[in-house]
């Protein structure tokens, strides 16, 4: 274990970027992994965040301010920042960017979930209570721009206009939706453009096309850090926050659940149809902390404990093993059509916990824990025969040293933490 945490700090530390540019902005993260991921992505920094603050407090802080730097004054806060390199000529057509040239950032967003890494960070911040509060205001804009350009319907579900905001960007699920212009095909250059000659308007793209999807996965993530904002804002200025949270759980259990199938399913299009392609999204509401017993144990054994869907040697596939789009091993730009990644099982061990499930969490965490010992920090691996796969040193794959700390689910469990000591040689000591 001594030597897992160590690895993942030394490494953090090695990706790890901090600099001015030329409007005196300064700029503090870790890449994802560099050189092919040497940006900073918006779920990867509060993921980076969350594990530093088991390591360095201030860099976690940091990480996540240098976020916040990056966002427009009404709150969007972009999916990618260019902060010292400008995408290279290869890469920027997949950049959804208001043009080619001279931009900072993307006009896309992503998984939104900084309020709850916001949250989780300001709570091991004994060394500076003042984190959290000092963005208040910030965050709040920020989850009322989303509510206000990416709800147009009201129903308290946020929609993405493109597959990547999700962070998914090519799983099998958006295969329908997006078609020809999905992720990885050369008509995602499409979809960008057009988002582009609409100003990246994204009321005007959800009323005019089809391509746009109420994703659970995303849902549940921004409902969860809907409620962080309310717990950080106290009670009064917090209500409201934690009725959008409320209201985007209802909504997923009145539109999104099956209950022939016992599965969650995104909703696509404006006539919100649903998208029945098994993938992890589709358990991801095991997280909530609202979400009805029953329906939790069945998505447990029905899905997880089941050896021809979820239940694999490595890992929880980030597809299930019975789709025909489920490709477990490598595929050249195919991410998340099957692979495990090790912020899904973050995501829903402690859940799987919580329900009672100790032995299947223990697995699934040792298994992780195997994974990592002999490929390393690995940007996914293969669930089948636990081979690593892709980018090496990614950042958010040291997620595992939070699950192993956190032997308690998530949100009740997270208790302030005594950081790490320097080990004199670059690493850290617990
Ligand atoms: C890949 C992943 C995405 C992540 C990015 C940077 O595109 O699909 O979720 O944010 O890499 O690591």
């Amino acid at each position: 274990m001594e030597r897992l945490y160590s690895r993942a700090a030394k490494m953090l530390a090695r990706n790890w970027r901090e600099g001015v540019v030329s409007e005196g902005i300064h700029y503090a993260f870790t890449c994802p992994s560099p050189p092919r991921y040497r940006h900073q992505w918006y779920w990867d920094s509060c993921f980076h965040a969350i594990v530093w603050r088991h390591f360095d407090r201030s860099r976690a802080r940091e990480e996540l301010r240098t976020l916040l730097r990056a966002g427009r004054l009404d709150g969007f806060i972009p999916h990618t920042v260019f902060w010292h390199n400008h995408p290279g000529w290869r890469r920027a057509p997949f950049y959804a960017t208001n043009s080619f040239r001279g931009t900072r950032t993307t006009a896309h967003i992503q998984t939104p979930i900084l309020a709850l890494a916001w949250e989780i960070v300001a709570e091991a911040s004994t060394d500076e209570p003042g984190f959290a509060t000092e963005a208040l205001d910030q965050l709040r804009l920020h989850y009322d721009w989303l509510a206000e350009h990416r709800d147009p319907d009201g129903d308290g579900l946020i929609s993405i206009i493109h597959p990547d905001e999700s962070g998914l960007d090519d799983s099998p699920k958006y295969d329908g939706v997006f078609g020809w212009m999905r992720h990885y095909l050369p008509g995602y250059f499409w979809l960008v453009e057009r988002s582009r000659r609409l100003g990246y308007d994204s009321r005007e793209i959800i009323e005019r096309y089809d391509e746009h999807i109420e994703d659970v996965m995303v849902n549940v993530l921004y409902s969860l850090s809907l409620r962080a904002l309310a717990r950080l804002l106290g009670p009064g200025p917090g209500a409201e926050y934690e009725r959008r949270a409320e209201r985007a759980e209802r909504a997923m259990l009145e539109h999104c659940w099956d209950e022939d199938r016992g599965l969650f399913w995104d909703l696509a299009g404006r006539d919100h149809h649903q998208v029945k392609v098994s993938t992890w999204s589709s358990l991801a509401p095991l997280a909530l902390p609202s979400l009805p017993e029953e329906i939790g144990r069945r998505l447990v054994t029905e899905q997880l404990l089941d050896g021809s869907r979820y239940h694999a040697g490595f890992g929880i596939p980030s597809v299930s093993m019975d789709e025909p789009s489920f490709k477990p091993g490598m595929h050249l730009l195919r991410c998340w059509r099957g692979p495990a990644w090790i912020n899904t099982a973050w995501l829903l061990v402690p859940a799987i916990r919580r329900l009672g499930f100790t032995d299947e969490a223990d697995r699934v965490t040792s298994s992780l824990v195997r994974m990592v010992d002999r490929h390393g920090f690995r940007e996914y691996y293969n669930p089948v025969d636990g081979n690593g796969l892709a980018a090496r040193n990614f950042g958010w794959s040291t997620l595992l040293v939070d699950l192993l700390e956190n032997e308690q689910p998530l949100p009740e469990s997270r208790r302030p933490l005594e950081p790490a000591q320097p080990d004199g040689d670059g690493g850290f000591r617990r």
